[in-house]
């Protein structure tokens, strides 16, 4: 009888540990928006991935980003009646905020992406910025300083020193009030997008939230609490989340990021939803080493750049790291019907000849080969492999 016990204890710890990369557990508080409640966090490791799709045209951008490896971010989450609350951790040595004045900085930042309301049953919505009738919600945070900053150049002391100057009393004080109502202090955007560049600010305050990003010891700590249901997303016992970063330093913005796939934060003490968690969790059954094969086979190394160290041909998007943000869902549907999602993006530095897709009759259409004559057994092959590519840890 003991025996068994500690083997069941035994099985039930490897299960959790199994779990730990790709499902987060939220812990029932009674008010997310309490910070001592983050005491009672579980902490889940998640790793990011480098966006590598899309080539940048800033060359610096691109040199400053090749051979980028994962980054690994620890992410917890609380949820109460109402509203649902996640923080996320990452390593970043260097601290880049939102300048005032210069249109040429880049800031830290970071988005959280929820799956909005589906008119379409079936998988989650493309990871980047949804898909058609998959509409996705996106709350982005960027770091900013509360720094008056009228010239431009960090140097506020020179603008007024309080030492030196004959400012003082209610001067100084009219001056600090006119450096706070001037100051940038915060940078939280909402959007909803259904596709490629459809990704919509929603400004009317119909989405309410709450980001904010602190850095400390070399690390940022970031928040986000959100309602668990609004006109935007309705939560079931699993809430399906993907998680980008931003690193000003490497001149990141836009598409130039590092990115999770989607992740399965489980309700605790509430029913998950068995679908989403499939879908985030789902390991491909297929051979990824005929898989490689399969792909040499059908020419798709004509069109996508799958190792680091192939030429990008930017006949297509680069896949040098889709296994890492990408669902085995998502990627089969890549390969049975590439027009399913079109990858946001175009073919920039290549012949105008050989867009990403065409319009015909007012739709989008991929201008991948359609595979679904592939024999099911090698499509799981091909996904199996593609699930492999992606970058090492840092
Ligand atoms: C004729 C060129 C061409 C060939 C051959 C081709 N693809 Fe593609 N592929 C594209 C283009 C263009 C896109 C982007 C448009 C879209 O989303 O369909 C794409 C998109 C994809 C995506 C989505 C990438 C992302 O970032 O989300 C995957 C995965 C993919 N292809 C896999 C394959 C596999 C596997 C093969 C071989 C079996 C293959 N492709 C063959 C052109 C091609």
């Amino acid at each position: 009888m003991k025996k068994l016990l500690t083997t069941i204890l035994s099985l039930g710890v490897a299960a959790s540990a199994a779990l730990a990369a790709d499902s987060i557990t939220a812990v029932k508080v009674s008010d997310v928006n309490d910070a001592s409640a983050w005491a009672k966090a579980k902490y889940s490791s998640v790793t990011l991935y480098p966006q590598s799709a899309i080539h940048m045209n800033d060359k610096n951008a691109n040199a400053a980003n090749e051979g980028n490896k994962a980054k690994k971010a620890d992410v917890a989450a609380l949820y109460d009646g109402k509203n649902i609350a996640l923080m996320v951790k990452w390593a970043d040595s260097t601290k880049n905020v939102q300048g005032a004045h210069s249109t040429d900085t880049y800031s830290d930042g970071f988005a959280l992406q929820f799956a909005g309301m589906s008119k379409k049953a079936g998988a989650l919505p493309y990871i980047g910025m949804g898909s058609d009738g998959r509409p996705v919600v996106v709350h982005l945070q960027k770091a900013t300083s509360s720094v008056y900053e009228p010239n431009g150049n960090k140097d506020v002391s020179t603008q007024i020193n309080r030492q030196q100057t004959g400012v003082f009393g209610q001067e100084l004080k009219d001056y600090d009030a006119k450096v706070a109502s001037l100051a940038k202090t915060d940078y939280e955007r909402v959007f909803v997008g259904e596709g490629f560049r459809s990704l919509t600010e929603i400004k009317d305050g119909s989405a309410q939230s709450n980001a904010s990003m602190t850095h400390a010891n070399n690390t940022w700590t970031a928040t986000l609490v959100r309602p668990l249901s609004d006109s935007y997303m309705k939560s079931t016992g699993t809430v399906p989340v993907a998680i980008a970063v931003w690193d000003g330093s490497k001149l990141g913005r836009n598409g130039l990021k590092n990115l999770s796939s989607w992740v399965s934060v489980n309700l605790d003490g509430m029913k998950p939803d068995a679908k989403i968690v499939a879908e985030t969790t789902e390991e491909s059954k297929g051979n990824a080493a005929k898989g490689k094969e399969a792909v040499g086979a059908n020419g798709c190394v004509g069109c996508h750049q799958i190792e680091a160290t192939d030429a990008p041909n930017l006949m297509g998007p680069s896949l040098t790291n889709v296994g890492g943000y990408s669902t085995a869902a998502y990627l089969r549907e890549s390969i049975l019907k590439p027009s399913a999602v079109i990858v946001p993006g175009y073919n920039r530095n290549a012949h105008s000849n050989t867009p990403w897709y065409n319009i015909e009759k007012g739709k989008r259409v991929s201008a991948m080969t359609d595979f679904s004559f592939l024999d099911k057994q090698t499509v799981e092959d091909i996904v199996a492999y593609l699930k492999t590519i992606k970058a090492e840890v840092e």
